[in-house]
């Protein structure tokens, strides 16, 4: 589908066909498309734990505001954001030096703008900016190829933290559910978006 077509169908979509499955082959497709995401020296700071099975769908709902959405889905993504993506940056910059576009003895200051750039008390601002990108992606990615989508932050970070159990360099920025429209439900109309004058300060 065309963007601009993609841009004006993709709505967040409140009632998910309980129903439907998601397979790991269809998150592969997605996420292959989605993965050309931008991201802040193209370190890719983010984790996703696809929560598939009902069981697992149950617990996160207990986190996620007892989101309906979270257990009608048929997938919920929980997207980390690594806050210490800096610090495993090495295959990046590898890349970038085998592709000739850095040299090889660039590489240890390269590593080292990153940690400065991204450390410290930015470390949590970063690994939002660039996880709220690649979801945009990951959710436009997701209805090209036939799946509606729904990004909750109504959750508890602490508690999906522990549910999900992961190294706590990674925070949970964003929880994407993904599944198909349920035919009978209706969706409310889409919301009034700010114009151009009230957005856009020029000088
Ligand atoms: C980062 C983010 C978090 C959101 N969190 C929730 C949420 O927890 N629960 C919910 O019902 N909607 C949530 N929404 C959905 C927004 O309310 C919705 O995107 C907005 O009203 C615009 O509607 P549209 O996506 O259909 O265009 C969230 C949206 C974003 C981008």
């Amino acid at each position: 589908m065309e963007w601009r077509a993609l841009n004006e169908r993709r709505r967040s979509v409140n009632f998910f066909d309980p129903s439907v499955t998601i397979t790991a082959s269809d998150l592969e497709k997605i996420y292959e498309a989605a993965k050309l995401a931008l991201s802040s020296f193209n370190l890719q700071p983010w984790k996703v734990v696809a929560v598939i099975s009902k069981d697992e769908k149950e617990k996160l709902r207990a986190v996620a505001m007892n989101q309906p959405k979270v257990t009608e889905a048929s997938a919920v993504l929980v997207l980390f954001g690594n806050t210490q993506q800096f610090l495993e940056s090495q295959d990046v910059f590898e890349d970038w030096v085998a592709k000739g576009c850095m040299k090889a003895e660039a590489l240890p200051q390269a590593m080292a703008a990153a940690e400065r750039l991204y450390g410290g008390d930015r470390a949590l601002g970063y690994a939002s900016r660039n996880v709220g990108l690649f979801a945009m992606n990951l959710m436009l990615a997701a209805l090209d190829q036939g799946w509606d989508t729904h990004p909750m932050d109504g959750f508890d970070v602490e508690g999906v933290r522990n549910l999900m159990g992961l190294d706590p360099k990674y925070v949970p920025i964003m929880l994407v559910a993904i599944g198909k429209k349920r035919p009978d439900a209706a969706l409310l109309p889409r919301g009034m978006r700010r114009s151009f004058e009230q957005v856009f300060i020029l000088r």
